[in-house]
């Protein structure tokens, strides 16, 4: 089969196409063929091991991982003596956090994955696309902000993969939305449901005196401190990104009855469940994915290169040739 291979930490031009042997399951694995992976701003920093903490974590010099790409939608193809939930033919989303390896036409995973059946309604690029912003801006309303009906919540960021679904899972749950993007992306932000849109190229809402109960950093752009006079007085600041400083602030709050600074790896506290859940609400046409763009495999630098650009709107998608 074909994968993508990042044998060195680097630039773009570090990932290569090679022909890999197709993967066999063990008894209890389940084999997909991959039809859609997400190229995301996690998997630049994975691949040119920036922070220096991916190195701590998967090797210092060179990347234990062979493949990269964590989220994915394909068509179980073959399935282990002992399986029993999935069949060949199943069309199927999901995520692998922790082996990588969607970058490829083919990965297996234990039946207990994170792996859940593909809805009906979307394409499986579409349906790739749900696992990455979606299952993150999840984690962080509902989970981390428990956020409830008529809360203000604000959404920095709201044209990107975590902001798009954040602004379309907010609404869902019943919040009043304010989306923070160019204004380039104002007419598309609005269509995602938010109620009031601020061009953060002309306004800096951490300075017109309004305030919300939950401030999500989807981008990671602004700061605990920045934010904190925005905040309602139990007011929650999420953020994606882990610097040093949402570290700090997150342990100097974390017991605080005021306001809060919030900081997750969602990747690594998702459950099965928060698939199903998304899948219905996708189903219902509550949520829509967006992509931006579709790169064949061989293209793989050219979809980092824009990527990481810091200027997608949604997901960008990779197919294996032929799709
Ligand atoms: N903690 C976790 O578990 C977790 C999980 C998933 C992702 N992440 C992280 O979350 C971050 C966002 O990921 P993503 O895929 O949503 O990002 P993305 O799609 O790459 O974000 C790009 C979007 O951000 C907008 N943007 C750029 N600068 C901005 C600014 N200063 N203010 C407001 N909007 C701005 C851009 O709009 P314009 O072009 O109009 O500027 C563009 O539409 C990444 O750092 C990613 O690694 C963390």
């Amino acid at each position: 089969m074909k994968a993508i291979v990042c044998s060195r930490y680097g630039s773009p031009d570090a990932l290569r196409v090679a022909e890999m042997p197709r993967p066999i399951p063990g008894d209890n694995e389940i084999r997909i063929r991959i039809r859609a992976a997400v190229v995301t701003p996690a998997d630049c920093a994975f691949r040119k091991a920036d922070p220096f903490f991916i190195r701590l974590m998967y090797g210092l010099v060179r990347p234990r991982y062979a493949v990269l790409g964590v989220e994915f939608a394909g068509e179980v193809d073959a399935v282990g003596k002992e399986v029993a939930t999935f069949a060949p033919g199943d069309p199927v989303i999901g995520i692998s956090p922790r082996t990588f390896g969607t970058y490829a036409e083919y990965k297996c995973l234990p039946e207990e994955s994170l792996v859940a059946p593909k809805p009906g309604n979307l394409t499986f690029e579409e349906a790739a696309g749900l696992c990455d912003g979606a299952l993150t801006a999840l984690v962080f309303l509902r989970d981390k902000a428990k956020l409830q009906r008529g809360q203000h919540v604000l959404i920095n960021g709201a044209s990107g993969s975590v902001g798009a679904y954040a602004v379309q899972l907010a609404k869902h749950f019943g919040a009043e939305v304010t989306g923070v993007c160019s204004a380039a992306n104002a007419a598309f932000v609005t269509s995602l449901g938010a109620d009031r849109v601020i061009d953060y190229t002309r306004d800096d809402f951490t300075r017109n005196g309004r305030t919300y109960d939950v401030i999500f950093d989807a981008v990671g752009k602004r700061t605990f401190p920045q934010c904190k006079h925005s905040l309602a007085p139990a007011g929650i600041y999420l953020s994606t990104v882990p610097t040093p400083g949402i570290m700090l602030h997150m342990l100097r709050t974390a017991k605080s009855r005021g306001r809060r600074a919030i900081f997750a790896a969602t990747g690594l506290k998702q459950r099965v469940e928060n698939l199903h859940f998304l899948r219905k609400l996708a189903e219902a046409g509550i949520i829509k994915p967006v992509i931006d763009r579709r790169y064949p495999l061989e293209q793989i630098a050219e979809a980092h290169r824009y990527v990481e650009s810091g200027r997608k709107k949604g997901n960008v998608v990779l197919v294996p040739s032929g799709e």
